[in-house]
């Protein structure tokens, strides 16, 4: 049995630790990992290979659809001169399918790699397996619970535009019942003083009233709104998500609410403002129109991507204290 405890509090020691929920950051981890990762664009940036994770493996393994996430994974463990061993749509070619359980696969898996990446359909299924395991492992998804990389790579590419979290203002809109990307943006922004963020949802997927309560209960405002009418004009961002299809056991409810806000240039023009920054976790599929992509404030396709890769890289290299 595993002597890690799980889901550890980071408080700036990130050595042997899983990352399996944005809960674990506080502030001062927040910064700790925003260093790292500056100092490590400054050294890469653009496309440089760098030795840090020589002779390490990293076992990725992936249950759910991704291309992003996954790809971004190995791309950092590789540009690190890593090994992976990937497993990608576990849920169709791995033992998974005889009947094995996720803890066996996660003790198999130590044995082979120094870090274990995963993402699972399942709320808690990361979990599970960083209880058995020794080796540090990291959420790459939970079902519709947390995607705490994402978070962090996404608060970096805030940092990085307004130097200060403090005082942030945004948006989020879409589906925040099942987008677990903004479960975990949310409890990471919670950290920081004086942020306000304004959620717009269709009235069936509002973020749930856990959440909600929990966020409350920190020093953020959270305004619920229901019409675009209702945005503030000064939001330093907006981020925008897609409808989680796969979480809906009814499509034709889906298709009648998939497309209920969609980022529009007129929008952005009756809106936004000069300053801010558009974002958006991506694949997006129809919620913010392709006219938007070549404006600067749009960050989804260029900045957020890179950022994506150099947050992985400070974390697994933090987790193995490299
Ligand atoms: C997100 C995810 O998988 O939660 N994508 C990603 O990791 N880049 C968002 C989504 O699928 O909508």
């Amino acid at each position: 049995m595993s002597k890690k405890q799980p889901i550890a509090p980071i408080v700036n020691f990130f050595k042997g630790k899983d990352i399996v929920s944005i809960s674990q950051f506080d502030r001062r981890s927040i910064e700790t990992l925003f260093e790292h990762i500056h100092n490590l664009k400054k050294e890469l940036h653009p496309k440089k290979t760098g030795a840090i994770l020589i002779n390490t493996l990293a076992a990725l393994l992936f249950f759910e659809p991704s291309s992003r996430t996954f790809s971004s994974f190995s791309t950092a463990v590789k540009r690190l001169s890593g090994g992976t061993v990937e497993f990608h749509n576990a849920d169709k070619v791995s033992s998974a399918v005889k009947g094995e359980t996720l803890e066996d696969m996660g003790r198999v898996f130590e044995n082979y790699a120094d870090v274990i990446i995963m993402r699972h359909p399942e709320v808690g299924s990361v979990e599970k397996v960083a209880k058995v395991v020794e080796i540090p492992v990291i959420n790459a998804g939970d079902g519709s619970g947390e995607h705490p990389t994402q978070a962090l790579m996404d608060m970096f590419t805030l940092h990085e535009q307004f130097v200060k979290l403090d005082g942030i203002k945004g948006l989020i809109a879409g589906d925040l019942l099942y987008g677990r990307t903004v479960h975990s943006l949310l409890q990471g922004l919670s950290n920081y003083e004086n942020v306000t963020i304004y959620l717009l949802a269709p009235k069936r997927l509002k973020l749930p009233s856990e959440i909600v309560r929990f966020l409350q209960s920190t020093k953020m405002t959270i305004v619920e709104i229901e019409s675009e009418k209702n945005i503030p004009p000064d939001c330093h961002f907006w981020y925008w998500t897609r409808v989680q299809k796969e979480r809906f056991s009814d499509q034709s409810e889906y298709e009648l609410i998939k497309n209920k806000f969609i980022l529009t240039p007129q929008l952005l023009k009756e809106k936004g403002n000069e300053d801010m920054v558009i974002m958006h976790p991506l694949p997006r599929v129809g919620e913010i129109d392709t006219r938007i992509d070549i404006d600067p404030r749009a960050l989804y396709l260029t900045k957020q991507i890179e950022n994506g890769i150099f947050t992985r890289m400070a974390l697994i290299k933090l987790v193995l204290g490299r």
